[in-house]
């Protein structure tokens, strides 16, 4: 495995090896299994793994989140070894930011305002100029970004879609504990007693579109239900996809099962113990 600090060391990647494809996974480290399924996508295809650790400063809203979001740098790049990965790109602030180059125009709707957006103004901005830059570093082939982080997926596919139509952008399927707790770095902040009761953000998903029928009552049902849990909901709510408007049970009562199919998602946003969770269903 070998480890580059310099965007130019990248164009080697290629060099040696003209004949395959480069699959990129982007992280922030602070790896668990969820980012080691996304290598393995990309290494059952026998696509040449090139990962990227930057704890990117522009997407957090909040220093003391950026402060406080966990470095294990040594960890991190062990775990990717012992995983075969090829390439492993640690750049810095003064790599990834040069005074010289201007930001990265990426028309996101209203992707950008409502959710995540919402939550944390300036989040999206800060995602979309860092893997702009990393796209046009690394430059992949096809690309892997875990679907626990659904509208990140959804503002990357705009990324692409306007800026570097040749990726193949691949959304994986969220990595759970056997509890049905999706695994996130943060889960480390929370207490035994607090990863039990996170678990209830699937339970609560699921219980949502079991029955569409009555998808209205159920939400709120649901969200007093995880209140009561002790989190501290920000939203429990049922989007369209690509652009999250949000949907009633009316809605989509008026559609058949087949044509619903990867069009919706059910997605929460909420803390317990402080600690900030999210999670979604596609449905
Ligand atoms: O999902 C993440 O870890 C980050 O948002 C990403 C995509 C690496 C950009 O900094």
């Amino acid at each position: 495995m070998k480890v580059f600090t310099l965007a130019t060391e990248l164009l080697s990647i290629q060099a040696e090896n003209p004949q395959r494809k480069i699959a990129f996974i982007p992280t922030m480290g602070a790896l668990h299994e969820g980012h080691l399924s996304l290598v393995e996508n990309a290494q059952q295809n026998g696509y040449v793994t090139v990962v990227s650790i930057f704890i990117n400063p522009l997407q957090f809203n909040n220093l003391s989140d950026l402060e406080k979001y966990p470095r294990t740098l040594e960890h991190d790049l062990a775990l990717l070894e012992a995983q075969g990965v090829d390439f492993v790109f640690t750049p810095t602030n003064e790599e990834m930011y040069p005074t010289t180059t201007a930001d990265v125009v990426v028309d996101l709707g209203l992707l950008d305002s409502r959710f995540e957006g919402a939550c944390r103004p300036g989040h999206f901005h800060g995602v979309v100029q860092v893997v702009y830059r990393l796209f046009h570093y690394v430059q992949p082939h096809v690309v892997f970004f875990g679907e626990k982080d659904l509208q990140q997926c959804l503002v990357i596919e705009q990324l692409v879609l306007q800026h570097f139509p040749e990726i193949d952008m691949q959304r994986v399927p969220t990595k759970r504990e056997v509890s049905g707790l999706a695994m996130s770095s943060r889960n480390m902040r929370l207490t035994k007693n607090g990863l039990e009761t996170a678990a209830a953000i699937y339970r609560s998903l699921s219980a949502v579109i079991v029955n569409l029928t009555d998808i209205d009552a159920r939400l709120a049902f649901e969200k007093q239900k995880l209140t009561s849990l002790g989190f501290d909901v920000e939203y429990l709510s049922c989007v369209s996809l690509p652009f999250m408007d949000e949907v009633s049970g009316k809605q989509l009562d008026n559609q058949s099962d087949a044509s619903k199919k990867g069009k919706y998602a059910v997605v929460f946003a909420g803390s317990l113990e402080g600690v900030r969770l999210i999670d979604n269903l596609v449905f």
